[in-house]
């Protein structure tokens, strides 16, 4: 398929995490002509029991030799795309948020919005901040306050500090609840110990409509047995990852749970040879 020896094993490794989710964002993506994720889908539809289906954003960056793409991967028997929009704000961020409207009609949420961002980290604060224009904007345009930010904030240690808070209107205005907590480290290596990646949701209803204290990281590494060297093959950051409550009469019949998971993949789409 054109991918290099190196980075399909990473893809390898992607798989089994990707299909644990209903949805999945992949963030670092750098796949102009889409064979790479053509290449996921096909691995992900030969070997599991789901379909899945992706979105995807154009590529994003200040300069063309590092353009990167947001891309849900979603089980497409569970959830829809209803809406998407490129949010226009290139004085705001490096990256502009790519928001996607999802329709699910086994969660309690029905339909909600998902706005990823993977921060530049020099401006990290202001574009964290400029999140709360993206919420106007999309939740206006769809009518649907139901909208949950996840990615790579680079919300900790140097980037952002506990009085950098007060100019982040993401902490300021308390309709915004944070799923993932500042003492979480995101991060693969022992070196660091930073909650880089975040999920923010706002509003009571899509907050009620989250499991209690599902927001957590997910340590791939120890759950496949796979050492270091190789989960830093993948990513130096770990996935997070959020349940969203099924409605309550699935509930009785099957425990249905969505599960968002958000992967921070370094750049294991290498351009085709
Ligand atoms: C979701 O998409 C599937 C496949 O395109 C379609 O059959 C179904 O009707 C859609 N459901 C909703 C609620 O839009
Ligand atoms: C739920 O959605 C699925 C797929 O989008 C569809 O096939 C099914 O008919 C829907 N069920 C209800 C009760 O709307
Ligand atoms: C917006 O959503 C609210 C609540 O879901 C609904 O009551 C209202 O009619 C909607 N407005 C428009 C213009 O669709
Ligand atoms: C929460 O949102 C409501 C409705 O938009 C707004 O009136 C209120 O001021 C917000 N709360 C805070 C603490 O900003």
């Amino acid at each position: 398929m054109g991918l290099l020896a190196a980075s399909l094993i990473s893809a390898l490794l992607v798989q089994p995490i990707v299909s644990r989710c209903d949805i999945c964002l992949l963030q670092q993506v750098v796949d102009p002509d889409g064979k790479a994720i053509r290449a996921l889908l096909t691995l992900l539809n030969r070997y599991g029991k789901h379909r899945y289906e992706a979105v995807s954003s154009k590529g994003l960056g200040k300069s063309s030799d590092d353009m990167q793409q947001y891309i849900f991967i979603y089980r497409a028997r569970l959830v829809n795309v209803t809406a998407q929009h490129q949010y226009n704000g290139k004085q705001a961020f490096v990256r502009p948020p790519f928001a996607v409207q999802f329709y699910c009609n086994k969660t309690d949420i029905k339909e909600f919005i998902l706005v990823p961002l993977r921060s530049d980290p020099e401006q990290a604060i202001q574009e964290i901040d400029s999140l709360y224009d993206v919420f106007e904007e999309v939740s206006a345009k769809w009518n649907n306050t139901n909208v949950m930010f996840l990615g790579d904030f680079h919300a900790s240690c140097a980037y952002v500090t506990r009085s950098n808070r007060k100019d982040i209107r993401l902490y300021t205005d308390s309709n915004f609840s944070w799923l993932i907590g500042d003492g979480v480290d995101t991060t693969v290596t022992d070196e660091t110990n930073c909650a880089y990646d975040r999920i923010v949701v706002y509003g009571q209803p899509f907050l009620m409509a989250i499991q209690p204290f599902s927001g957590k990281v997910f340590n791939f590494g120890k759950e496949f047995k796979i050492n270091q060297r190789k989960v830093l093959d993948v990513s130096d950051h770990y996935p997070i990852e959020v349940r969203l409550k099924g409605s309550a009469f699935l509930l009785q019949a099957t425990p249905l749970l969505i599960l968002l998971g958000v992967s921070v993949i370094v750049q294991f789409f290498l351009p085709a040879v």
